[in-house]
């Protein structure tokens, strides 16, 4: 750790594990109701966990982000956080609209559209909070003597999501046009601009922990960037094939969404190639697990299961099933989960100035988790499969088909109990780190390993 105001970043990072937390108990809930034993339906109906369940996820990431934006901008431009008391008062307060946000649907009070079900007064406190934390960023930034790739493709990630937010507000009462509008949030997050934050943090962690060259790192990091807005963008199509959007949508969004794993794939090998090439072993090997971890099992659960459900002729009997699902949680988990626990496995070291890293329980989460999402996601293929060709093939009754794959959840429990063990370790790793205590200069003898780092030498150098 370099800069005094990076500690706020641990705060960010607390409040994302305790948002996940909850986050699997609502998972556990709708797990045990899809397998029959809807024993909470009076007070925790299956759409309300529902809603909770990816709007604790949505906001534990971007917590993550926030947090890995705070810890990362600082030290790659050189300079304290713009207003350390601005950071505090922006989690605050986005704590504050989560907890009415989640509270409010348990009482009926939501939009009802998946993923943005955060009634509308909300969203405009979510804007304000938002444009807080960019003024921070734009601050910092502007006021640094130096900038780099890496952390203006971070910036430009976390303001192109803040914008993209905004067609989401759009009113109408049109089921189409409040679809097409929808996927401008979801989907251009997801497979657009997140991308983009995940390419920056990433960039960041391999330049850190394999010691490859930030040319080198940083100019793969733009082949990346354009993958992914050659195919994502038009790739938007693969969700307004049925929805009573132009026929046209069909072909776009069939060729350019099969294109979006290639952005995966890119990255994946990327994240591979440079820890190969790295000659400096960093100390750090769990933080480089979930790096490359991240890179692998994003390519697994978005590119591939991805493409498994996005050509036209399969997302006819796919769309909306337990497929989405299935793809959802590798994708989620692979992409963006995995990547704010690997800036936190790099960052707590140097933040609170203790190695825990090479411990059993770090490599225990490690495994545990990823062993435990992958059984999750088979279970839901195996339910989904199941689910269309019962549903969809046969023509059964919705309600008769989830009675008939009520077994494939007992299952998806198990699986999902063996994942929990993994986050479990994983936040007792956390808490075993404790506060943010590190001194600022003991940040040379720990995460930042033997000697600075080659750019920050040479960036010290040019200075
Ligand atoms: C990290 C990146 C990704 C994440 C986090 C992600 C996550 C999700 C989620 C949560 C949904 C359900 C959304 C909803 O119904 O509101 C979804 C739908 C979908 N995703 Fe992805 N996805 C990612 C990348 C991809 C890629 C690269 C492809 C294609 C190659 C893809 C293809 C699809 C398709 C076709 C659907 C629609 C499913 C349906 O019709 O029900 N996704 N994705
Ligand atoms: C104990 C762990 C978990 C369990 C038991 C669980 C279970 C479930 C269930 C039953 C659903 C509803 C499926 C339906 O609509 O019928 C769901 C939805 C979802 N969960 Fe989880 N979940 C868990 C953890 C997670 C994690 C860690 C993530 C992200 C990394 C995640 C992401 C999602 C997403 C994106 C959806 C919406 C999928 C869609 O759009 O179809 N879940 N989860
Ligand atoms: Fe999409």
């Amino acid at each position: 750790m370099r800069y005094e105001s990076q500690r706020i970043a641990w705060w960010f990072f607390a409040t994302s594990m305790l948002l996940l937390c909850l986050q699997i108990v609502y998972g556990f809930i709708m797990g045990f109701a899809h397998m029959g034993y809807d024993v909470l339906h009076d007070v925790i109906p299956f759409h309300v966990a529902r809603a909770t369940h990816t709007n604790l996820l949505v906001v534990w990431l971007l917590c993550g982000f926030m947090g890995s934006a705070y810890y990362i901008v600082p030290e790659e431009v050189g300079r304290e956080l713009y207003s350390v008391r601005l950071a505090k008062w922006q989690l605050g307060t986005l704590v504050f609209v989560g907890v009415v946000a989640l509270v409010g649907f348990h009482f009926q009070w939501w939009e009802g559209r998946k993923f943005l079900e955060i009634p509308r007064p909300l969203d405009w406190l979510v804007v304000v909070n938002v444009l807080a934390f960019l003024w921070n960023l734009t601050m910092t930034m502007w006021k640094s003597p130096r900038m780099t790739t890496t952390s203006c493709v971070l910036y430009f990630g976390l303001l192109m999501a803040a914008l993209l937010y905004l067609p989401g507000m759009i009113p109408t009462d049109n089921q189409t046009v409040d679809s097409y509008w929808r996927w401008w949030v979801v989907h251009l997050w997801v497979e657009g601009v997140w991308e983009l934050i995940m390419g920056g943090i990433l960039a960041y962690l391999l330049i850190k922990l394999t010691g490859v060259d930030r040319e080198v790192i940083e100019k793969w990091l733009y082949v990346i960037v354009g993958l992914t807005f050659l195919s994502g963008i038009l790739g938007t199509g693969h969700h307004y094939y049925y929805i009573g959007a132009p026929r046209y949508w069909l072909m776009i969004g069939g060729i350019f969404s099969a294109l979006e794993p290639l952005a995966f794939l890119g990255m994946a090998i990327y994240a591979i190639a440079m820890a190969r090439r790295g000659g400096r072993s960093h100390p750090n090997r769990n933080a480089l697990a979930w790096t490359i971890g991240c890179s692998i099992m994003s390519f697994v659960g978005a590119g591939f299961l991805g493409f498994a459900h996005t050509l036209p002729q399969v997302n006819l009997y796919t769309h909306g099933t337990l497929v989405t699902a299935m793809h959802g949680h590798m994708a989620f988990w692979g992409a963006y989960a995995m990547l704010v626990f690997a800036i936190i496995a790099y960052a707590l070291p140097q933040l609170t100035g203790r190695k825990l890293y090479d411990t059993p329980l770090a490599a225990f989460a490690f495994w545990t988790s990823n062993i435990g999402m992958v059984a999750m996601t088979l279970a839901f293929a195996v339910a989904g499969v199941a689910q269309v060709y019962l549903e969809r093939r046969m023509g059964l009754d919705f309600l008769a088909v989830q009675e008939e794959i009520e077994v494939h959840f007992l299952g998806l429990v198990l699986a999902a109990a063996l994942f929990a063990v993994g986050i479990g370790a994983y936040v007792l790793q956390f808490w075993r780190y404790g506060l943010p205590v590190g001194e600022v200069e003991r940040a040379a003898v720990t995460g930042d390993a033997e000697g600075p780092a080659p750019d920050a030498a040479a960036a010290e150098a040019g200075a």
